[in-house]
C-alpha cells in the first residue's frame, strides 16, 4: 500500500517481515556496490531488528550473496553504555550478526557509548562520519546520504533516539547529537532528522501490538502538524518504507 511518498507493507509475523527486510537489504547492497563500490547502512537498535540481523548471517543464500566487505555499517543511535552492555545496540548487532561472520572483512563504525560524556561520543561519531562520507563523495546538501537507514518505532512514536519533547528533535545542523531522554533518565547518542531525511531509503521495522495505536493514528488520521517524532522522518529525495507485522497494523486491509 502506497500513500503519498510512503510505502506500507504488512506481513503475517515478525519472521516474514524480517525476511522481506533481508531481501531489500540484499537488493540495495548489490545495487549500491555495483554503482559506487560501497554500500552504507545505519542499523537500528531495540529488539525488533534482531530477527533481521540473525537472518542476514544465518541464511546460506544471503550469507553468500551479500557483498560484506563493501558494506559500511553505522548505527542510527546508541545508548550511553559500553559496547558489551546489555542495553547496547552495538552488542545486539554484534551478537546477532557480526560475530557470525568470522571469515568476512567487516567495516563497522560503532558509536562509542562507553565514553564518559555522551556529548563527546556524539562529536567523535560525527567526525568519523564526516571523514568517511566526504572521502566517498556522499555528502549532499551538507549531510551524509546513506544508501539505507533502518529505524524502529517506540510505542510513543519515537524513532532512533529522537523521543517526544526531547531537544534532539529540533537539531538542524549537527549530524549526531547527545540527547537527554527525561522519561528514561538517560543520555542517548542519535543521528538527527537532517541525516535521516537525506537517506536514499529509510526502512522502519515495526512489530508488536503495542505499536498498533500509533500506526493506526499515522495511517487513519495523518496530522497536518506531525504529532509523533516518527512522522518527521520524511526523506527529501528517498523512500520511506514501513515493514510491519500484522500485530502492529491490524488497521490495514489483508494483503491482496
Ligand atoms: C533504541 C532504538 C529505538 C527502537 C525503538 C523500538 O535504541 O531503542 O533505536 O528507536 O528502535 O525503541 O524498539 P523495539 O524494537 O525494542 O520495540
Amino acid at each position: 500500500m502506497k500513500t503519498n511518498d510512503e510505502v506500507f507493507d504488512v506481513f503475517p509475523d515478525l519472521g516474514s517481515m524480517a525476511a522481506a527486510a533481508a531481501r531489500r537489504f540484499l537488493q540495495l547492497s548489490l545495487e549500491a556496490v555495483s554503482r559506487r563500490g560501497v554500500f552504507t547502512v545505519a542499523l537500528s537498535g531495540g529488539s525488533t531488528p534482531a530477527a533481521l540481523y540473525s537472518l542476514l548471517a544465518a541464511d546460506p543464500h544471503l550469507r553468500l550473496a551479500i557483498p560484506w566487505s563493501k558494506i559500511h555499517f553505522f548505527f542510527g543511535d546508541e545508548r550511553h553504555v559500553p559496547p558489551a552492555g546489555a542495553e547496547s545496540n552495538f552488542r545486539l548487532a554484534n551478537e546477532a550478526l557480526f560475530q557470525h561472520l568470522p571469515g568476512e572483512t567487516l567495516n563497522v563504525h560503532r558509536i562509542h557509548g562507553e565514553l564518559a560524556e555522551a556529548g563527546g561520543a556524539a562529536v567523535a561519531y560525527e567526525a568519523e562520519m564526516r571523514e568517511f562520507f566526504a572521502a566517498h563523495h556522499a555528502v549532499e546538501e551538507g549531510f551524509p546520504r546513506f544508501d539505507l537507514i533502518f529505524l524502529g518505532m517506540g510505542a510513543d512514536g519515537h524513532t532512533a533516539s529522537l523521543f517526544p519533547d526531547s531537544e534532539g528533535l529540533h537539531e538542524t545542523g549537527r549530524w549526531v547529537v547527545a540527547n537527554w531522554v527525561a522519561k528514561l533518565k538517560s543520555d542517548r547518542v542519535t543521528l538527527t532528522f537532517p541525516v535521516l531525511n537525506n537517506a536514499a531509503e529509510v526502512i522502519l521495522l515495526v512489530a508488536g501490538e503495542e505499536k498498533a495505536p500509533v500506526i493506526a493514528r499515522l495511517v487513519n488520521h495523518p496530522e497536518r502538524e506531525p504529532r509523533f517524532p516518527v512522522q518527521w522522518v520524511a526523506p527529501r529525495n528517498g523512500v520511506k518504507r514501513w515493514l510491519l507485522d500484522r500485530a502492529a497494523a491490524p488497521c490495514f486491509p489483508p494483503a491482496a
